[in-house]
């Protein structure tokens, strides 16, 4: 039984397919139907969400499968009843789950119990299907993957720090982390991650001085300074965070064609000014589009475990 709960749950093989796989199913979306019956897949959300709850419940359907939205507060899984009776109970009525929680621990039991594949729709230590999106925007807009730089400026410690780390590590991409101090990838992560490369012919690099970090990028990402569920920090990181703003005066130490990234939701005059997530350069509205074609992509590629 396979799942998707980190970047690295796929080889650098078994990326490169599912992201060939969503370049495909966003030529023709309404072909394949890996979820006809309709299959249940059920989605659970214990933070807000736009994009993944909206992106997963029209894959879902496109995929012949039929989303089934349950209410995390209502379940309250681990506080009404533990993750392994609500893996037990959801992996008789669903073919799969989507999740959107926080600790990594708890996905990881979801998956260890269900008997179902389960996705990771954000934990507090990876988004992997923002990932999968980013990359299929990567290459449309510059046709490859590896051997590019992407410069990663902002929360390095956050999901998105660690999820780039290791889904750029396994795309072959050179991936800098750029923060500030104490809010830098662990080491382990980026370990982990250089692990990977090693193999891929990529590389991954803590550079805390941000001009170094963007200087000669052909891509640069940042993200919210304040994840989901750091709401009580926000006054310290909007302090220590300042120099890693995403400026014009920053974005432009990139290649010329350098594209600029956001996963979302942003907050121009924050972590991004206006001028680049508003910019021609910026591809923020692809990679929203693309979580759907890259969701259906990897539950497609974990519905060849279905019975
Ligand atoms: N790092 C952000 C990503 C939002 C999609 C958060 O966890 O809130």
């Amino acid at each position: 039984m396979r799942h998707f709960l980190a970047d690295d749950d796929l080889s650098p093989a078994e990326q490169a397919q599912v992201l060939a796989l969503a370049a495909e199913l966003k030529h023709a979306p309404y072909d394949a139907k890996p979820l006809a019956g309709p299959r249940t897949v059920a989605m659970i959300f214990d933070k807000q969400t736009l994009r993944t709850q909206s992106s997963f419940a029209a894959g879902i359907a496109e995929l012949g499968g039929f989303p089934m939205l349950v209410d995390g507060a209502l379940a309250g899984i681990g506080v009404r009843e533990s993750v392994h009776d609500v893996a037990r109970v959801l992996g008789r009525q669903a073919s799969m789950i989507v999740w959107r929680t926080y600790a990594q621990g708890n996905l990881e039991e979801m998956a260890a119990h269900s008997g179902v594949p389960v996705v990771n729709a954000l934990t507090d230590d990876f988004h992997p299907c923002q990932l999968l999106a980013d990359l299929q925007t990567i290459q449309e807009h510059k046709q490859q993957l590896a051997g590019l730089t992407v410069a990663f400026v902002g929360d390095g410690a956050c999901n998105m720090g660690n999820s780039w780390l290791l889904a750029g590590a396994t795309a072959g991409m050179h991936v800098r982390i750029s923060s500030p101090e104490g809010y830098a990838p662990s080491a382990a992560m980026v370990q982990r991650a250089a692990a990977i490369a090693a193999t891929s012919g990529g590389s991954a690099a803590l550079v805390s001085d941000p001009v170094a970090a963007v200087t000669g990028a052909d891509v640069v990402v940042t993200d919210t300074w304040i994840s989901m569920g750091k709401e009580d920090e926000a006054a310290a990181r909007a302090a220590v965070f300042a120099p890693y703003s995403l400026t014009v005066e920053l974005f432009e130490h990139a290649k010329p064609d350098a594209i600029a990234m956001h996963c979302l939701p942003a907050y121009r005059g924050k972590e991004i000014d206006a001028e680049v997530i508003d910019g021609p350069q910026s591809v923020v509205w692809d990679e929203a589009e693309n979580r759907r074609h890259a969701q259906k992509a990897i539950l497609t590629f974990l519905a060849e475990d279905l019975r």
